[in-house]
């Protein structure tokens, strides 16, 4: 069986031994997801693989779902998203990326996010564009005793967009706007499997607090938001080629920090996995 080797940072493990082909049997899987329940982030190392493989391997987590962005869809395998964070010589990337850079969780502008994420390293910069990881449940706790009070029992409009975040997301299809009301979630939210609390925010997609004035909303979520930048929240992950690294979308943020070369390859596979409705 595979080791689980905890990293010294506030979250996180390694996966050492596994057989990458053998991740869907059902001991493996339970292994697998028990561990990154238990660490919110798990790396494991390798070579890179075909969409069909990385697909296969994410359902040791879950059941992988097709995104909301059709044009990141790869062509065979439409569960694998292509994201492409190449940086250009004027200074742009895909939006997505630029996005990317702002501390969020993924598909919170959704009724049902995400569980959890797969990225898999096929084209990696020699230097830079590390991911950065927060665990939100050592937020919850680090946060005064009066704001968890005020707090508890309340909910938040995560939306597509939102004047809040520092960046626009990419334009969306009619067909995807129809896709993507807002929708309301806990701000607290409990783990399913470990029954752990965690404070679920998302700087890019969380709109207001429902039930406060605006001004009052923003002095509070911009109060959250501080806690979770804390270094000791965090933990960066510094990429090698054939890297597979998974997250818990309920209980972790993360952003990418675009440092690479101009012109340097950074390509990733994703993979979303089915989520549950936050509680
Ligand atoms: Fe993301």
């Amino acid at each position: 069986m595979p080791r689980i080797v905890p990293l010294k940072a506030p979250l996180g493990a390694r996966i050492e031994g596994l057989d990458r082909a053998t991740a869907s049997t059902p001991e493996v899987a339970a292994l697998l997801d028990r561990a990154l329940a238990e660490h919110l982030l798990v790396v494991i190392p390798g070579d890179p693989m075909t969409p069909e493989q990385t697909r296969d391997f994410a359902a040791a987590f879950g059941k992988p779902q097709i995104q909301l962005l059709r044009y990141k869809r790869s062509g065979e395998v439409p569960e694998v998203s292509v994201m492409v964070s190449t940086l250009m010589a004027d200074g742009t990337t895909d939006k997505t990326a630029i996005r990317a850079e702002d501390w969020h969780t993924d598909d919170s502008y959704f009724a049902v996010p995400a569980k959890a994420t797969l990225l898999h390293g096929i084209e990696i910069p020699g230097t830079g564009g590390a991911t950065w990881f927060c665990n939100m449940h050592s937020v919850y706790e680090a946060l005064p005793e009066a704001t968890k009070k005020r707090i508890d029992g309340r909910r938040a409009v995560h939306g597509y967009d939102t004047p809040r975040a520092r960046n626009r997301p990419s334009p969306r299809t009619p067909e995807e706007i129809a896709e993507t009301p807002d929708v309301e979630h806990p701000l607290v939210r409990t783990h399913p499997v470990t029954g752990r609390k965690a404070l679920y925010l998302n700087p890019n997609r969380l709109d207001r607090i429902v039930g406060l004035e605006r001004a009052e909303s923003d002095a509070l979520l911009d109060e959250l938001a501080d806690e979770a930048r804390q270094p000791k929240h965090h933990h960066g992950h510094v990429w090698t080629r054939g890297d597979i690294v998974v997250w818990d979308n309920r209980a972790t943020m993360h952003r990418v920090v675009i440092d690479y070369p101009v012109g340097v390859p950074r390509i990733m596979q994703r993979v979303l996995i089915q989520g549950e409705r936050p509680v």
